[in-house]
């Protein structure tokens, strides 16, 4: 049985740009895929269309249970979107943008207004609930853009780069919302460019770059693809360097690199802790004192450049030009969509 998000073949492109490339996804109920990859990979496209605000040149898509192209205004009752376009209003307050989205989705107005005074509580805009949301801060509008995606509760949620531009604090915040969500049952996709969001967040993960699923499986799927346990020791003093090299090598199913000015060398292993403290007592036999040493697990970031060929997080000005361009575009379509 498909999951409450499934898509397969997904293509759709603008002019000469393959935005996406045949994707397919399957995200069974009450869990998080995380949709990771760098900055024009198609994971914005892939939610638009999955949220019936873009159609497909081709491919199927079904959320919830409900056919994407074929109930396009069913799946809207059945989804939250946040992110990069959602329906947050500039010349509302916080608590009007609420209110509205309840109305929007046919709450009765008192029952809409308790949501909102929920939600306004919950996501600590409570202070701010009656100041125009373009007087919040970055945070402040993330919070208050997710809060609108949740005034009806849905089973299926959204999310496009939730956390993009956000302090570590704010951060780690939605983190904790978004984990409770899903605690309490929501099915929930998610894009990110960051790989500790995934890593963090994400019950399986698929990578796309250049409108292809390149990779998928859990982060620690990823990580055991790309290989590479490896041990790195930083000796005391230098001319023991070569001493400490060749007990390394004696334990390496490599080679061994050495990086003299800070004394650190690495050599690739198997075998784990069990391994590690067999070469600490051989480095501690001969004699050689030791600053750091340590068991080095690939990163999801090793794995993103070992796929991709390049480094998955974009410069601060790159994001905050993404942030800035056709995304007000769509916000618009969102709540003209929204509305109809
Ligand atoms: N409305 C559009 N018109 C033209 N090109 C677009 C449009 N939307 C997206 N693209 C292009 O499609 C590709 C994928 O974009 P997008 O899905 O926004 O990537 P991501 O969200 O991963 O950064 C990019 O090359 C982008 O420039
Ligand atoms: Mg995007």
């Amino acid at each position: 049985m498909p999951g409450a998000i499934y898509a397969e073949g997904l293509v759709k492109t603008f002019g000469d740009v393959r935005a996406l490339d045949g994707v397919d996804l399957d995200v069974p109920e009450g869990t998080v895929l995380g949709l990771l990859g760098p900055n024009g990979a198609g994971k914005t496209t892939t939610v638009r269309v999955l949220t019936t605000l873009l159609r497909p040149d081709s491919g199927k898509a079904v959320v919830a249970g409900i056919d994407v192209l074929r109930h396009p205004d069913e799946v809207r009752r059945s989804i939250g979107l946040s992110g990069q376009f959602a329906a947050v209003d500039e010349y509302l307050t916080g608590r009007e943008n609420l209110r509205m989205v309840g109305q929007l989705y046919q709450m009765k107005a008192k029952a809409a207004k308790v949501r909102a005074e929920e939600l306004l509580e919950r996501f600590n805009l409570g202070d701010a609930a009656d100041r125009t949301a373009k007087t919040y801060s970055g945070g402040m509008r993330r919070r208050l853009d997710l809060a609108a995606a949740l005034v009806v509760s849905p089973p299926v949620m959204f999310m496009d780069e939730p956390t993009t531009g956000l302090d570590p604090r704010n951060r780690l915040q939605l983190w904790g919302i978004i984990q409770e969500l899903v605690a309490a049952g929501t099915t929930l996709l998610l894009t990110t460019q960051y790989l500790e969001e995934a890593d963090h967040l994400a019950h399986d993960i698929c990578v796309v770059d250049h409108g292809k699923v390149i990779a998928r499986g859990t982060s620690d799927q990823l990580k055991a693809r790309t290989g590479g346990e490896r041990v790195e020791v930083v000796v005391h003093e230098r001319d023991r360097i070569t001493t400490a090299r060749e007990v390394l090598a004696g334990f390496g199913k490599g080679e061994t690199t050495v990086e003299k000015h800070t004394r650190k060398l690495t050599v690739p292993v198997s075998g784990g802790a069990k391994l590690l403290a067999e070469v600490i007592r051989e480095l501690d036999g001969r004699g050689i004192e030791i600053d750091d040493i340590g068991l080095r697990r690939p990163t999801l970031d090793d794995v993103f450049i070992s796929l991709t060929g390049h480094a998955a997080e974009r410069r601060a000005e790159e994001r905050a030009e993404a942030a800035a361009g056709p995304e007000v575009k769509g916000r618009k379509a969102a709540r003209k969509e929204a509305a109809k």
